[in-house]
């Protein structure tokens, strides 16, 4: 009789049989272990996109996509989003609990002290033209720290390790508001001690010498603006084994210098199908233009022939709702009455969001609104540019990103990331000389 714990896996062609361990985790569906599958049956497994396998163990983040759920280290997103901020989120991401208030205060000191950029490192910038895509200044500055913080660095060391996560966190607003000044050619302003870390990045951002514009110009310092925008990033600070997240993890797993990792992760998050949505939804918005014309582009997104994509609908995960969107989404009318009353691309997102739900192809695959139908929006009313919204993104999920980074380096099991492969290339032929090509 097998364990219970076990599967047993038959290949009919020859009768030979292998029991699978099955895992366990707290919560969600077990996993089969198929470490020794090759060994014990000749097979090695297949699954392009990872779409049923798990790469590692985590105890971060957990998400239910069937029922909408997503708990950070057990803690609802609604409970957190409600109660807590990015800083304190953060926190708990990290380091598994949440913080005593001595220890977010210590926390927060230790962001605000690394806030600076080495001064050689603003230089960086001018390399760059002016209508370079800050998401492309983000690769390469971010990834640029590991020239600042390599020789001394011992990742075997975990108060270094701490040290690199803060750092990561704490220098990201300053280095994002760095590439937007860069474009639009202001000067860069300097993180300051009074102001909280969602402030910090919008006074970064927007101040502008007061004589020109007075001191009532500094309406980015409103509570509607920051306490939005820190929702914002505790809502985007991590998402379990994402695309980003696990390329940043494939990295580490090398035993590469953590801010050259983090820039991988940066590099991932780009892409359209991933932390690029929010800009894609905000530019799919000013195509469609008006609601009379939404008919036409829910049929290019059903036609199999037209590569286009209703953004910010679907995810990988959740097939029933974002627990993210609908916190955004009220979000959403409190920003907008405070900043840009009647908005029409809103009331056109809301009009497109209530087509698509309302449609069979919608419905029968289960597409629904993800974090990025809204978030756009809620950037657009903050004055942040279309091309900085996937750099918002970023900046939250560096808390992400590090808490994976640490958890991975504290793992005795954690072994380099080398996936397989079905060869499907030609097989093995002898070199031909030119002339007899
Ligand atoms: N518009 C139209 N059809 C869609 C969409 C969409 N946005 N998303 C999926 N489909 C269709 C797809 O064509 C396929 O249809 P069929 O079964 O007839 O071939 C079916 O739904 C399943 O799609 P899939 O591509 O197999 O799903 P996936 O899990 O591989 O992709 C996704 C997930 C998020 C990449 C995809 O839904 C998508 O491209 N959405 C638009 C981009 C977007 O909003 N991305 C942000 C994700 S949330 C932010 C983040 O966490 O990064």
């Amino acid at each position: 009789m097998a364990d219970p714990k076990c599967v047993i896996v038959r290949d009919p062609a020859n009768g030979r049989e292998a029991e699978l361990p099955v895992r366990e985790g707290t919560l969600g569906l077990a996993v089969i272990e198929v470490r020794d599958l090759p060994s014990r049956l000749g097979y090695f497994t297949y699954d392009p996109g990872f779409v049923s396998t798990a790469s590692c163990r985590s105890a971060i983040t957990y998400i239910d996509g069937d029922k909408g759920v997503l708990l950070y280290r057990g803690y609802p997103i609604e409970q957190l989003a409600e109660h807590s901020s990015f800083l304190e989120t953060a926190y708990l991401l990290i380091h598994g609990e949440l913080p005593r208030p001595v220890e977010l205060t210590r926390f927060t000191e230790d962001i605000r002290r690394e806030a600076l950029i080495h001064e050689t490192l603003r230089k960086f910038f001018e390399g760059f033209h002016h209508d370079a895509h800050p998401m492309a200044m983000m690769v390469g500055v971010v990834g640029s720290l590991s020239a600042f913080y390599h020789g001394e660095l011992d990742i075997d060391d975990p108060a270094q390790r701490y040290i690199s996560a803060v750092r990561l966190l704490a220098k990201m607003p300053t280095i994002a508001a760095a590439c937007y000044r860069h474009s639009v050619g202001l000067p860069f302003v300097y993180p300051r001690a009074d102001l909280d870390y969602s402030e910090n990045f919008l006074n970064m951002m927007f101040s502008v010498p007061s004589l020109q514009y007075g001191e009532d110009a500094q309406w980015y310092l409103d509570p509607v603006a920051t306490r939005t925008l820190d929702l914002l990033f505790l809502l985007h600070a991590d998402h379990e084994q994402n695309a980003s997240t696990s390329t940043v993890r494939l990295a580490s797993s090398t035993g590469a210098n953590p801010y050259a990792c983090i820039a991988a992760g940066i590099a991932a998050l780009w892409g359209p199908a991933h932390g690029g949505a929010n800009e894609a939804v905000l530019e799919m918005l000013q195509e469609i233009g008006r609601p009379e014309r939404i008919p036409r582009f829910i049929a290019r997104a059903k036609d199999r022939n037209d590569p286009f994509r209703l953004m910010g609908f679907g995810h990988r995960v959740y097939k029933n709702y974002d627990p993210r969107a609908q916190i955004i989404r009220k979000a959403c009318h409190a920003v907008l009455e405070r900043f840009s009353p009647a908005d029409p691309l809103f009331e056109l997102a809301m009009r497109l969001e209530e087509i698509a739900l309302n449609d069979a192809y919608f419905i029968e695959r289960r597409l629904y609104p993800n974090v990025d139908f809204y978030s756009g929006i809620i950037y657009r009313a903050l004055n942040i540019p279309v091309n900085m919204f996937t750099v918002m993104f970023a900046i939250a999920r560096t808390a992400g990103w590090v808490a994976h980074w640490l958890e991975l380096k504290a793992d005795p099991g954690q072994r380099i990331g080398r996936p397989r492969q079905l060869y499907v290339g030609a097989p093995r032929r002898d070199y031909l000389p030119p002339a007899a090509r």
